[in-house]
């Protein structure tokens, strides 16, 4: 796949034709996702498609921000073994996915949920593994929308979530989010082009988030690169888990792409870094 393009352009879809999929498309896909990218490669992962007729009434209104279910003509679930970060691997296969399916000319959006077993419970879907992931997924009707947060004055925490009408979802800069050797020295594009990381982290930070919260933080430091995830209040578990694979993936892909083979290591590298306490260091890799 030419990664660079497909991320530099895809965006989410909120809104959706009525057409469904042709089966040669959906053969193209359900091919794809059973060879997709993993971040750890021992977790058993099932996948299934489902069509409106089976979902979009069951879940309308018990998934998605503030249980706005999005309405599509599918949506692919992700079933996982429940090992150690089996959310970030689910993150990490999806948005993979996610990828290939726009390079197929389908459009998709994540669906947050919180609790995966309940909503397994109204699918009836029977299977011991945990529902992970819920794709939207269909032809974009071309009527872009994006999502807002708003913030309350009088209480950060309740973060309200409505979605307009517009066609753009901001990025931090990459001075904002890479820091060279400690946590608030903000990289110099400049510095970052030398070391040859400037397309890593340029493509990194157009990984799709909760709320497009932006919550990774890279250190860069003597050939190490360190990620760094913020939890936020009104941010479930899950949610948090998600944005790290993602943002994982597209940070690996690049690397994989313009560099070398990459791997991260999940958990803590030896050397202590001091972070604010809204922060947890979550993986590292040798860059
Ligand atoms: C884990 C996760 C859950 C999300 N859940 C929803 C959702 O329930 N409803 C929705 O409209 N968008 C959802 N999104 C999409 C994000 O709001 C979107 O990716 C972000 O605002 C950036 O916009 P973009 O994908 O168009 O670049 C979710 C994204 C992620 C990564």
């Amino acid at each position: 796949m030419e990664y660079k393009d497909l991320i530099a352009r895809m965006k989410s879809v909120r809104n959706y034709k009525k057409d469904v999929i042709s089966p040669e498309i959906i053969l193209k896909l359900k091919d794809y996702y059973n060879k997709s990218k993993r971040l750890v490669e021992d977790i058993d992962i099932e996948v299934m498609l489902k069509n409106r007729d089976e979902v979009y009434d069951k879940l309308k209104d018990h998934a998605g921000y503030n249980d706005i279910m999005i309405d599509a003509p599918h949506y692919i679930m992700f079933l996982s073994e429940e090992k150690d970060h089996y959310i970030e691997n689910v993150g990490y296969a999806a948005q993979d996915v996610r990828l290939k399916a726009y390079e197929l000319g389908i459009g998709s959006c994540w669906i947050t949920m919180c609790d995966g077993d309940s909503i397994k419970e109204r699918l009836n879907i029977n299977t011991d593994k945990k529902l992970t992931a819920i794709i939207a997924l269909g032809f974009d009707d071309n009527k872009n929308k994006t999502v807002v947060e708003n913030v309350s004055e009088y209480n950060p925490s309740k973060a309200s979530v409505s979605i307009v009408e517009d066609n753009v979802s901001e990025r931090l800069r990459i001075s904002d989010v890479v820091y060279m050797k400690k946590w608030g020295e903000n990289a110099d594009p400049d510095e970052v082009a030398n070391l040859g990381l400037l397309e890593a982290f340029f493509y990194a930070r157009l990984a799709p988030s909760t709320k497009n919260r932006q919550p990774w933080r890279f250190i860069y430091d003597d050939g190490m690169v360190v990620l760094a995830m913020r939890n936020d209040e009104n941010i479930c578990e899950y949610e948090d888990k998600i944005d790290t694979g993602i943002v994982m993936l597209y940070y690996q892909l690049i690397v994989d792409n313009t560099l070398f083979k990459m791997n991260w290591k999940l958990g803590q590298p030896d050397k202590k870094y001091e972070i604010p306490t809204d922060y947890n260091i979550v993986a590292y890799c040798i860059n």
